[in-house]
């Protein structure tokens, strides 16, 4: 029998949405715990401040026999002052990265979703690795800042490319693609 590493595989695809549920909302913030916590140590012990009261949390959970498993990433948006807002906290599951887009998908309707509830500018504070991936999805750097005694890059997305999503709630079905062989 082939055994497959856990990262190996691939679910046939996840659910894209706002958390609507205890269980995704938990399930969001045992992740975030895991990642930024555990993982990386940008916080001692916890990661939750006031904003979490305030945005709105968005998931991506796989799926299992169509239905939807467990919340495998996570994000989540707020207005922070008229028609400004920010994204925060995106985390995927160690075991989901790089092999369904997740993360892009999550970008996706955090901007689309703001967008719709009135956006004029949206703007994150990106750790350096990921800058390369912002860029591809249509993101400027402006400028270098240090964000939790980490460095980040302070950058705003092009709204032209992320079509107002009026119902995240409903958010949308992702399917896999899958990887080129290397
Ligand atoms: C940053 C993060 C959210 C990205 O999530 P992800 O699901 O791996 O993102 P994507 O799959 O959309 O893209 C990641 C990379 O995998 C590649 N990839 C994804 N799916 C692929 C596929 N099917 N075939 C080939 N390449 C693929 C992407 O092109 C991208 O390439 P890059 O490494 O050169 O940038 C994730 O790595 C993470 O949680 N990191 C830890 C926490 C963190 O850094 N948070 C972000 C704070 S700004």
């Amino acid at each position: 029998m082939i055994e497959l590493e856990p990262r190996q595989f691939q679910c046939p695809g996840y659910y894209v949405r706002a958390a609507s549920t205890r269980f995704e909302a938990e399930g969001a913030s045992a992740l975030r715990h895991r990642v930024f916590v555990r993982e990386q140590g940008i916080f001692a012990e916890h990661d939750r401040d006031e904003i979490d009261l305030i945005a709105t949390h968005l998931v991506a959970l796989s799926t299992y026999a169509h239905e939807a498993d467990q919340v495998v990433g996570t994000v989540r948006i707020h207005e922070d002052s008229p028609r400004l807002w920010w994204g925060s906290r995106l985390a995927v599951d160690r075991d989901f990265r790089a092999v369904s887009r997740l993360g892009t998908e999550l970008i996706r309707l955090a901007v689309c979703t703001a967008n719709a509830r009135g956006c004029d500018r949206f703007l994150a504070h990106v750790q350096m690795q990921n800058v390369p991936l912002f860029q591809r999805l249509h993101w400027q750097p402006l400028e270098e800042v240090d964000f939790h005694g980490t460095p980040h890059m302070k950058m705003q997305v092009d709204l032209d490319y992320y079509p107002p999503c009026s119902d995240p709630v409903a958010g949308w079905y992702h399917r896999s693609a899958p990887r080129p062989a290397p």
